[in-house]
């Protein structure tokens, strides 16, 4: 009976680093794990950013009086985040408080940007405007839609929290004037 032959011995490698090949696996391996780790914490850091607008209190409704404008700045500290406060002493579409009246707007007119002072806003018949560029008008109680004049989308509406006596803004419904978007933080 014959005596099986040995089997050939694999290669040595030369750096010592195991059979043919695997140190080439090993290093696609390691690589891989690499990128999954790079790559995962950097989506989730830019998710975070886009994911909400910040909740910010504004005002208290105690203090609030029919037709007295209050004036603050949302969602960035910028010329253009320019917003009004009103209490219209009318249910309002997007109102807080128990009659639903507390509205909230950009002073921004969405034609070319002009801005509509607060002395602008009248509670009654609610109504923002007349717009000093172009002569259009803002129905408060309707979203801060086009009554009348050259713009053809309404004006923002800052969203409104009531908590307790506190109000807060919450978001934004509409592109304000000269943004991309709301929620990118203005470079100037
Ligand atoms: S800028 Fe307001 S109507 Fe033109």
């Amino acid at each position: 009976m014959t005596e099986p032959l040995p089997l050939a011995a694999e290669p040595e490698c030369e750096r010592h680093c195991g059979p043919a090949g695997s140190d080439r696996r090993h290093f696609l391996f390691a690589a891989g794990a690499t990128l999954v780790g790079l790559t995962i914490p950097g989506l989730g850091v830019a998710q975070a950013k886009v994911a909400a607008y910040p909740r910010k209190k504004v005002g208290l409704l105690s203090k609030l009086k029919k037709g007295e404008a209050v004036e603050f700045r949302y969602p960035w500290d910028h010329a253009n985040c320019n917003t009004v406060l009103l209490k219209l002493g009318q249910e309002a579409a997007g109102g807080v408080g128990p009659d639903k009246d507390v509205v909230a707007f950009n002073g921004l007119c969405p034609h070319m940007g002009w801005d509509i002072p607060a002395k602008k806003f009248f509670a009654v018949p609610g109504i923002a405007g007349p717009c000093p560029g172009h002569w259009t008008t803002f129905d408060l109680t309707r979203y801060g839609m086009v009554v009348s004049g050259h713009a053809t989308q309404g004006l923002p509406q800052v969203l409104l929290e009531l908590d307790g006596d506190d109000i807060f803004a919450t978001g934004v419904l509409g592109l304000i004037f000269g943004f991309h978007d709301n929620k990118a933080e203005p470079k100037e």
